[in-house]
């Protein structure tokens, strides 16, 4: 599955490096399909359900699936942007909020949180887990902050189809549902509002929005359960962190949730 998700990460950062005021999200789109298929990929997206386009360009108060669109970004907008790619019979799936230009200081927050709400799931995604355990180690790190963790969306098992089982709530008890096992593959995926959960989808169909209106913020990584540990697998170089550390080459600023020290001897190279 590495070849879909190291593409899928490297598109991802280009689209992060393309983005300031003025670009468009139709422009961002267009630089995404033409980089994976360059590469041999195809857009998992396109056509999906009748998907138009080859990434979600979803700003501020859109929570997911917003359509590429002639919008041009302006500075203070927040735009999260989720790249699917088919690649050798395998699907990869990610997704990062990133400011354009300055942003507000609550906005940097909601990104900051929402991201390492992203790695306290990705921590659980251990074998032997219960699913469940992701979406509570989520809620919790998001809801202390204040912010709201949208229900009416989750992550998925990923593999040789998009989504696969298990479904993968960004909240709820600890303790329940299937238990992971070696070789699972899920794509991690919470969603994050800085005021109420609710959300609704506009006419176009497809853009999930606030209902309050407030700023919506979402990261995504695909994640393997392995003896090791999780293995972030959506990074730039395949190589990814495991047993206690989390990083990614696609995310700057990343976030070391694991205990200090030993971070070498926990860094796994991804072998398949
Ligand atoms: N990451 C999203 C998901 O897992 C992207 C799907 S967009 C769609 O559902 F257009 F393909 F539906
Ligand atoms: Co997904």
């Amino acid at each position: 599955m590495r070849p879909a998700n190291v593409l899928v990460a490297k598109v991802l950062r280009e689209l992060r490096e393309a983005v300031r005021p003025g670009v468009t999200t139709a422009d961002l789109d267009q630089l995404a399909e033409k980089r994976i298929r360059d590469e041999g990929g195809i857009p998992a997206f396109k056509g999906y359900h009748g998907y138009p386009a080859t990434i979600c360009a979803s700003v501020n108060e859109q929570v997911i699936h917003g359509i590429p669109s002639a919008r041009a970004l302006v500075e203070g907008d927040i735009l999260s942007i989720d790249v699917g790619v088919l690649m050798d019979g395998f699907y990869g799936d990610a997704a990062v909020t990133v400011p354009v230009g300055r942003i507000s200081e609550r906005a940097a927050e909601l990104l900051r949180v929402t991201e390492e709400s992203l790695y306290e799931g990705i921590e659980q995604a251990r074998i032997g887990a219960r699913v469940s355990d992701i979406g509570y180690a989520v809620q919790r790190h998001v809801e202390s902050h204040g912010f709201s963790v949208v229900r009416e969306f989750v992550g998925h098992g990923i593999g040789s189809a998009m989504h696969e089982e298990p479904q993968i709530p960004n909240y709820g008890e600890p303790g329940r549902g299937p238990r992971l096992a070696e070789g699972m593959v899920l794509a991690i995926e919470p969603m994050i509002n800085v005021g109420k959960p609710a959300v609704k989808i506009l006419e176009d169909g497809w853009t999930a929005v606030t209902r309050d209106g407030s700023l919506s913020a979402h990261f995504e990584h695909t994640v393997s359960v392995t003896a090791s540990g999780p293995v972030i697998l959506t990074t730039h170089n395949g190589a990814a962190a495991a047993a206690g550390v989390s990083a990614t080459s696609s995310a700057p600023g990343v976030t070391s949730v694991g205990a200090p020290g030993n971070r070498e001897s926990r860094w796994r190279k991804r072998t398949r």
